[in-house]
């Protein structure tokens, strides 16, 4: 069928004419990898197959295939912790096709660019260290940091922990590994975007490593609680997320020196530390579609009429003005206390103004 074969053809130069930088592990979110026990059999396929890997990170995916799914779920949690964060901006975080996920705006090294960087490698570093604990990892296990100095003796320090150190280590190895396979001319504007990434990422995964803390659980006689055992637990992922957000609020702005260093735009500010966000690209202002920088625009979007901040119509709309419409909506009512137990409520509705961006 020479008609089937040319359209292969097609789509097979169509998608080698993408720019590198279109393709990326987050697709590992939008198509889910295959769970390992399915695969055992001639397993080496799947890692040509999953879209958006760099030469290295197929090698890695060869050689920790059972990773591969973790992978996959630790970016939808950044992706999804991304879309929380940034609900009521302009730039929402959408994302808008399988493969490139975020688009073209990820091209521009904005703090945008900065903070999805560093929260999805803070979701693989999630990921994984889950599930060393939950055993779902042939090499790796409960982790094995040592107890720590100010836990009260009578305590004991040994159930089977979050292994951060471990997710820490291979995300590291495998976030960057597309970073470090490129090699620009030193004090090039792409060497300093490399530099950048790596920056985020290291800081994404700090962050879920920092916050990881310890966690106890009661025994003893009728829950006496005269007997504790601890582990060290990873925090909650909208606690990483928040942390993100405040080091995205106070990101530095970098440029690249002619040696190939970053350095502070601004020198008055403080130098950032590994765990602080750097971006190198002014952001766009989002407010009109552009097919140019990948910006969606706000048209169509939901505001609120009555807030000065970012959410609010004014700044939404980047004062185009907006359109009023009425929707209903429907919520529990008038619950009332059964005893016993439980809770009865009726369905109001409730007429409510709502406006969108034109
Ligand atoms: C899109 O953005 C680019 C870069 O900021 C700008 O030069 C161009 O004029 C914009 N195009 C449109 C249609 O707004
Ligand atoms: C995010 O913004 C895009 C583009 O403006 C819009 O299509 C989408 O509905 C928004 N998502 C949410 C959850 O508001
Ligand atoms: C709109 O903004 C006001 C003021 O910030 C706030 O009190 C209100 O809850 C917001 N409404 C919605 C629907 O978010």
């Amino acid at each position: 069928m020479p008609g089937l074969l040319l359209l292969a053809a097609a789509l097979l130069s169509s998608w080698a004419q993408l720019p590198a930088e279109a393709s990326s592990w987050w697709s590992l979110a939008m198509n889910p990898v295959q769970r390992p026990e399915m695969f055992i059999i001639g397993a080496q396929p799947v890692c040509s197959q999953l879209p958006g890997l760099s030469p290295g990170q197929r090698k890695l995916c060869q050689l920790y295939q059972e990773h591969m799914a973790y992978i996959g779920e630790g970016a939808k949690m950044g992706i999804k912790e991304c879309q929380h964060q940034f609900r009521q901006r302009r730039w929402n975080c959408s994302t808008v096709d399988d493969t490139s996920v975020f688009g073209r705006v990820m091209q521009i090294g904005s703090r945008e660019t900065a903070f999805t960087y560093a929260v999805s490698a803070a979701g693989v570093v999630n990921a994984i260290s889950r599930a060393c604990r939950e055993g779902e990892l042939s090499t790796c296990g409960c982790s094995r940091t040592a107890r720590p100095k100010d836990l009260p003796r009578d305590w004991l320090w040994g159930g089977c922990g979050d292994n951060v150190e471990y997710g820490y280590r291979f995300a590291k190895e495998f976030v960057d590994a597309r970073e470090r396979e490129k090699n620009f001319a030193k004090g090039s504007e792409e060497q300093g975007r490399v530099l950048m990434n790596l920056q985020n990422n290291e800081a994404g995964r700090r962050a879920v490593y920092k916050m990881a803390d310890v966690a106890c659980k009661c025994h003893g006689v009728s829950g006496s609680c005269s007997l504790k055992t601890c582990w060290l637990q990873l925090a909650e992922f909208r606690k990483v997320g928040d942390q993100l957000k405040e080091k995205y609020d106070s990101a530095a702005a970098m440029r690249i020196t002619r040696k190939g260093k970053l350095e502070l735009v601004n020198s008055r500010f403080n130098q950032p530390t590994p765990e602080d966000l750097v971006y190198v690209d002014p952001s766009p202002d989002y407010c009109l579609r552009n097919d140019t920088t990948g910006s969606l625009g706000t048209q169509g979007r939901l505001c609120n009429k009555t807030s000065e901040g970012m959410d609010g119509c004014e700044l939404m709309c980047c004062g185009r003005g907006y359109d009023q419409f009425k929707s209903v909506q429907v919520e529990r009512c008038h619950c009332k206390f059964h005893w016993c137990c439980f809770v009865k409520c009726r369905k109001c509705t409730e007429v409510v103004d709502q406006h969108v961006c034109k």
